[in-house]
């Protein structure tokens, strides 16, 4: 990226946070009580930095096809709702164990740990109130469409099943590359997808378009988790808010493991290309997402 399109990408993505965060602080509940301690630790799950990108895609879609923004807001909420939730859990001593996200103390480690399984939980439900509301789009067949795209995406098929086949790689002796893929696309590609086709699901985009941001984004999705992978070994723990140096130890199922940092790298480089290649019957119009796919192997934290 030269460095005005990297200017113009920043400009597209810190629009995108500001008006997803917004969003998020009026549906995020508040409340009394032990009622309002979930909802305090709701919060901090999610509204504690975070670069954002799955809410850029839905808003940078919807906005390729025209969409009403505020819309694109609430569904571009809901999928940070999920992906929050995701790493409530992801955080967890019985899954990864990591007491620092996004800078700050893990839910569990701010709270307990039956308030974070609680946390989590919210979220999730409330990523999909959001798009149950009337507000997200009059016509109900639009918002069945969007309810179903996350749960499928978010499930057994998608984000939970690829953290189980996540866990179960850490007690296998090796992995080739067709699980270490399967295990990106269903745990991180899977959802970026469905941020992505969200806007046009949003915009009642046409069936061959739908299909050409879902690929984009699919090989996104995968190119953003090896670039995860590579940045746990090679990034700066004060730039990502996380430990870093734990996958190997943890005997996680990566590309840097199988291919080397090298050979990681060359392959998402490679999958950039390609979610490039997929947007060319959009053209210029949606440069943004074409400089999204690339900050995603280049991005520090
Ligand atoms: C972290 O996601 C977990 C993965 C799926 C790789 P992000 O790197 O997008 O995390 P935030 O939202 O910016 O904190
Ligand atoms: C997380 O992958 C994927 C999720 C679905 C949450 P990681 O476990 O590598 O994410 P980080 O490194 O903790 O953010
Ligand atoms: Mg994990
Ligand atoms: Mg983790
Ligand atoms: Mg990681």
């Amino acid at each position: 990226m030269t460095p005005k399109q990297q200017t113009f990408f920043r400009t597209r993505l810190d629009s995108a946070r500001g008006r997803v965060e917004e969003t998020l602080d009026f549906l995020l509940p508040t409340g009394a009580g032990a009622q309002g301690v979930l909802a305090d630790a709701m919060r901090h799950g999610t509204l504690n930095g975070g670069k954002r990108m799955r809410a850029f895609l839905t808003i940078e879609v919807a906005d390729l096809f025209d969409t009403n923004p505020e819309r694109a807001d609430r569904v571009a909420a809901s999928v940070e709702c999920l992906h929050a939730y995701s790493l409530v859990h992801d955080d967890l001593p019985c899954m990864d164990n990591d007491d620092l996200r996004r800078g700050q103390p893990t839910v569990h480690k701010k709270w307990d740990e039956a308030t974070a399984v609680l946390a989590g939980d919210g979220l999730q439900t409330l990523a999909f109130e959001i798009l149950a509301a009337p507000e997200t789009h009059e016509d109900g067949e639009v918002r069945a469409a969007l309810l179903l795209s996350l749960a499928q995406n978010s499930g057994l098929s998608g984000m939970v099943g690829g953290q189980m086949l996540d866990i179960a790689a850490e007690t296998t002796a090796s992995h080739d590359q067709a699980e270490i893929e399967k295990i990106q696309m269903l745990k991180t590609g899977a959802l970026i997808a469905h941020a992505a086709v969200s806007g046009a699901i949003l915009a009642q985009a046409k069936p061959t378009d739908r299909r050409a941001i879902h690929d984009y984004a699919c090989d996104l999705g995968s190119a953003y988790q090896i670039a995860d992978d590579i940045l746990d070994v090679t990034g700066d723990e004060a730039e990502t808010g996380k430990a870093l140096g734990k996958d190997a130890g943890a005997g996680k199922a990566t590309f840097v493991d199988l291919l080397g940092l090298e050979g990681a790298t060359v392959r998402a480089k490679e999958l950039v290309d390609r979610a490039c290649e997929r947007l060319s019957s959009f053209g210029p119009d949606a440069d943004a997402l074409r400089f999204a796919a690339q900050y995603t192997v280049s991005r520090r934290s």
